[in-house]
């Protein structure tokens, strides 16, 4: 093998990579050292915005492979054939803490999967728990900035986690899910995904379906107590990172059964439950699990700031066959995502090669603008319609439409018959066991009573009681017995 030279980023040689030029031995530093000028503005700029949520997270490539017929559901292509394999990458994250934060903390995880299909890529971007803590996108920005760093005390303030909280009753559900048993998981290999919101599938036929997306972990569920945790995270923050990374490089290469639960449209209307309410979901004795295929990874990125860092997902990305539902979150994401993009990586962002689809050619009218390198041939025009053969409109909608009626206007969602923020809630509690219950309790406890204000420990109580009487009771009395300690 020859050996390597150190060049500069015009590709000459560099004589001296351990001195810098000075005048004389001793001297000042020469302006003409071009090495040393581009070394030291280059480190300057390393760093880009980091994600303004799910910044600290872990990503893997695979592919998923369809294992059971679909096609009387959904005509997406990736989705076929029995036995139809397609490429993908997935990035698991944490949500509220910054890059350097750690891995083994309470906290929902993002399960961000980019499908590399022949129609495009498809972004399936969801969570490791069924449901959210809110229902309207307009309240995403306060709820996120009462769960990251005080502005003042730069830590995340219990007084701030709870208060929001405390004021948002729909968030009770996914409060208990995330203090329950499963609020911490051991590794990314070792949880399940949920795309959470509901999405609208579309057959050949043009029926359309609503259905929610379940991951299964293979590897079965494994999680840490509040203990556990601490422990973990003073002996490696980066724990899910390297359980990851580790794995893969053994060749233990981590795999989820994807199924779905599937409504027909018509159904959705007269459903007990709001059925695109993200802090919902459909019991499956309603909607049983239909398997779909599984999903495998197999390989690491080689470089995590190209790769994992930049890579960019967006619920809009959508292939024909799929597309959104009526969810007012859902539909808040289909802005969100590709705008941080814009901002956080530029307008070019689908360009890099983690982002690219390359199972699909990309031809429009899209040009220019920073660090573009994706341009057509000379013969190319750069609007449309025009008379050299260039990319035309299909005229066949991705998905179905969904009819709406009444008066624009700033709504609450619509109501079903079991349309209350506690119902669920209170299922999921009576559903654990006694010890699963006194876990959730001195989970709750352990951060409400560092909360400063009676009045919102008060306030959230209320909400636990709403959901059962016995959970609201045990979360009171054991928030007391902290407090008075
Ligand atoms: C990341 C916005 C709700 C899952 C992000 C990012 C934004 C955002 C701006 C950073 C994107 C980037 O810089 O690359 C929102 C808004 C929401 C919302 C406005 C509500 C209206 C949700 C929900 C889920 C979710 C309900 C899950 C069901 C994720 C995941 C990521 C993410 C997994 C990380 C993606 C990655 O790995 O790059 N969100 N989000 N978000 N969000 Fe949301």
């Amino acid at each position: 093998m020859s050996k390597r030279v150190l060049t500069t980023e015009s590709g000459a040689p560099v004589a001296d990579n351990q001195n810098s030029a000075t005048a004389g031995v001793g001297g000042p530093l020469l302006l003409q050292d071009q090495h040393l000028l581009e070394k030291l503005a280059r480190f300057n700029r390393e760093r880009i915005p980091e994600r303004v949520v799910h910044a600290r997270g872990s990503g893997a490539y695979g592919y998923f492979e369809v294992t059971d017929d679909v096609t009387g559901f959904t005509s997406a292509d990736f989705l076929s054939s029995v036995g139809k394999r397609t490429d993908l990458f997935i990035r698991f994250s944490t949500v509220a803490d910054s890059l350097g934060g750690s891995d083994a903390v309470r906290d929902p995880r993002g399960f961000a999967v980019k499908f590399y299909t022949e129609q495009g890529n498809y972004d399936l971007v969801g969570n490791n728990t069924p449901v959210f803590f809110i229902k309207d996108p307009v309240k995403f920005p306060d709820f996120i900035h009462s769960q990251k760093r005080d502005p003042f005390t730069g830590r995340q303030e219990p007084d701030n986690v709870w208060d929001f909280w405390a004021h948002s009753p729909e968030a009770t559900h996914q409060v208990t899910w995330l203090f329950g048993d499963r609020g911490i998981p051991a590794s990314y290999r070792h949880m399940d995904g949920f795309g959470s919101h509901t999405y609208q599938w579309t057959n050949a036929a043009g029926e359309a379906f609503f259905v929610k997306y379940h991951f299964k972990t293979n590897q079965g569920i494994r999680c840490l107590s509040a203990e556990q945790a601490a422990e973990t995270v003073g002996a490696d923050a980066t724990s899910h990172q390297t359980d990851l990374l580790q794995a893969i490089e053994r060749g233990v290469n981590p795999s989820w059964t994807l199924y779905v639960q599937i409504m027909p449209a018509a159904e959705a209307a007269d459903y007990r439950f709001n059925p695109f309410d993200l802090t919902k979901v459909w019991p499956h004795a309603d909607y049983p699990v239909q398997r779909v295929g599984r999903m495998v990874l197999d390989r690491n990125p080689d470089n995590i700031f190209a790769e994992v860092e930049q890579a960019a997902f967006s619920p809009n990305n959508f292939v024909p066959g799929i597309g959104p539902s009526p969810d007012k979150m859902l539909q808040g994401r289909l802005f969100a995502y590709a705008d941080a993009h814009r901002y956080r990586l530029g307008v070019n962002h689908t360009q890099l090669p983690v982002n690219t689809p390359k199972n699909a050619v990309v031809d429009n009218y899209g040009r220019d603008g920073l660090m573009a390198t994706r341009y057509g041939s000379r013969h190319d025009k750069n609007y449309e319609p025009n008379s050299y053969s260039g990319p035309a409109q299909t005229g066949v909608p991705l998905s179905a439409p969904f009819a709406v009626h009444g008066h624009t206007g700033t709504h609450a969602a619509p109501q079903h018959v079991k349309d209350d923020d506690f119902f669920q809630a209170g299922e999921l509690y009576r559903l654990m066991s006694e010890e699963e219950k006194k876990r959730l309790v001195a989970n709750i406890a352990g951060g409400l009573s560092q909360v400063s204000r009676e009045d919102v420990i008060d306030k959230i109580v209320t909400h636990f009681a709403a959901a059962d009487p016995d959970y609201g009771k045990r979360v009171a009395e054991a928030v007391s017995a902290l407090r008075e300690d």
